[in-house]
């Protein structure tokens, strides 16, 4: 078994839902700039920056704006994202996530958050998760976001341990390879066709635990 020492854990799709407000919020920009988006062209959204997201977005519908309307478009899909969050609380923790977050704090393995939401703090005070973290990789933190591994090259130092002791849990293409990238265990969250470049991939956290890692 891999000798684990650290967890880096994605926020959107992994430790909450907000996966599906993000696509809701992009799809209504699309659809306000005139034309649509898929939830199959919404894979490539995931883990993605929301200034980068923008910006594949304009292409799919080629759209030309200036900087001045990208930068308006990008406040009302946060605003519009931000009115799902606003309502969130900890019923919204994807199922099996606290159990497991509790399985290493007694293993004493470090949890980390790799995210590159800058709404992340936000929504780990909500759904009241943030006393588990021992440290928090956000999007106000990171320069270069997913597939770069940085975001979570950041996590393993603030918890001390090696990338080959870090396991990633993602349910991102772009995430998967940056933990990949950064020499690190990578666990997809979700459909093992679309994350098919990480170690394994687990449906979701319910009924896991630590042996998990045996896997690895
Ligand atoms: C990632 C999401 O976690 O955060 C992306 O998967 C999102 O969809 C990105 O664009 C940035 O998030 P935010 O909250 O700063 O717009
Ligand atoms: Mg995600």
């Amino acid at each position: 078994m891999a000798d684990i020492k650290a967890c880096l854990f994605d926020l959107d799709g992994v430790i909450v839902d907000t996966a599906k407000y993000h696509f809701l919020a992009w799809r209504r920009l699309c659809n306000e700039l005139g034309f649509d988006l898929t939830e199959e062209e919404n894979e490539s959204l995931k883990g993605i920056s929301r200034v980068e997201s923008l910006e594949i977005l304009l292409k799919l519908g080629g759209v030309i704006l200036t900087q001045e309307e990208k930068d308006e478009w990008l406040v009302k899909k946060n605003d519009w994202y931000l009115e799902f969050v606003d309502s969130m609380n900890p019923d919204e923790i994807l199922p099996g996530v606290v159990h497991f977050l509790d399985l290493l704090k007694g293993a004493g393995i470090k949890i980390a958050l790799g995210s590159a939401s800058k709404n992340a703090m936000l929504i780990l005070k909500k759904v009241e998760l943030l006393p588990y973290f021992d440290a928090v990789i956000d999007g106000t933190k990171v320069s270069k976001g997913k597939p770069d591994p940085q975001t979570f090259t950041l996590g393993a130092e603030a918890t001390g341990a090696h990338p080959s002791e870090c396991v990633v849990f993602e349910d991102s293409q772009a995430g998967v390879e940056a933990g990949n990238r950064g020499g690190m265990y990578t666990i997809g969250v979700g459909d093992e066709t679309v994350l098919d470049r990480a170690h394994v991939v687990i449906p979701g956290f319910e009924n896991q635990d630590l042996k998990l890692f045996n896997r690895l």
